[in-house]
């Protein structure tokens, strides 16, 4: 059934079912990868944290989380925007760190990021998004674990909102274009 937020229709995409099967997946390729390195998982608020709620309950290993938020703003360089994380307390140095992202979009937020938490000298830094779009990618990001890539269209729910709407939807719905 299509759903309706402000001016937009949405149509069913990915359900509860299929995403909860594909974050175990993920969920078990990290028990895997990480086993007795106690990595430090990071959510980028405010999209991520549903997954991050999914995928950290999945985990078996030892394991911490974190969440920040990242706040973009002009900066006096050339390059324009700067982005800085806001709330990120831990001491990264040697830590093994798992950013966990809802979409990569352009790339361009983790692409400003990153630099910030290589600068804290971890000791391997990977990126787990639920979703990435391929042909939207402007930025040289990649993401280490990705739960999806999808096309060039606009997503609610999971966690991810149009204008603060729908982050509560437990299922993935895409705009529909008519
Ligand atoms: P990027 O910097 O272009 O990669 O954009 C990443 C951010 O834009 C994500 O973390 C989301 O918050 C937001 N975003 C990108 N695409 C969508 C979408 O289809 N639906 C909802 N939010 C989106
Ligand atoms: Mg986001």
């Amino acid at each position: 059934m299509d759903i309706h937020v402000i001016d937009k229709t949405f149509t069913p995409f990915i359900t509860a079912a299929t995403i909860d099967a594909r974050v175990s997946e993920m969920a078990a390729q990290i028990n895997a990868d990480y086993e007795g390195k106690r990595p430090l998982v990071i959510g980028v608020l405010n999209g991520s944290f549903m997954f991050a709620a999914d995928l950290f309950r999945k985990l078996t290993i030892e394991a911490e989380i974190s969440f920040i938020k990242l706040a973009s703003y002009k900066g006096t360089t050339s390059t324009g925007n700067v982005v800085t994380a806001i709330g990120m307390e831990e001491n990264l140095n040697g830590r093994h760190v798992i950013i966990v992202e809802d979409i990569i979009d352009t790339g361009k937020t983790l692409h400003a990021f990153m630099p910030e938490i290589h600068n804290r000298q971890p000791a391997s830094v990977k990126i787990a998004t639920f979703l990435s779009k391929p042909d939207a990618l402007k930025y040289d990001v990649k993401a280490d674990y990705c739960a999806f890539e999808i096309e060039n269209k606009f997503v609610l729910g999971y966690g991810m909102d149009y204008d603060g709407l729908g982050r509560n939807i437990p299922e993935l719905y895409v705009l529909k274009e008519n």
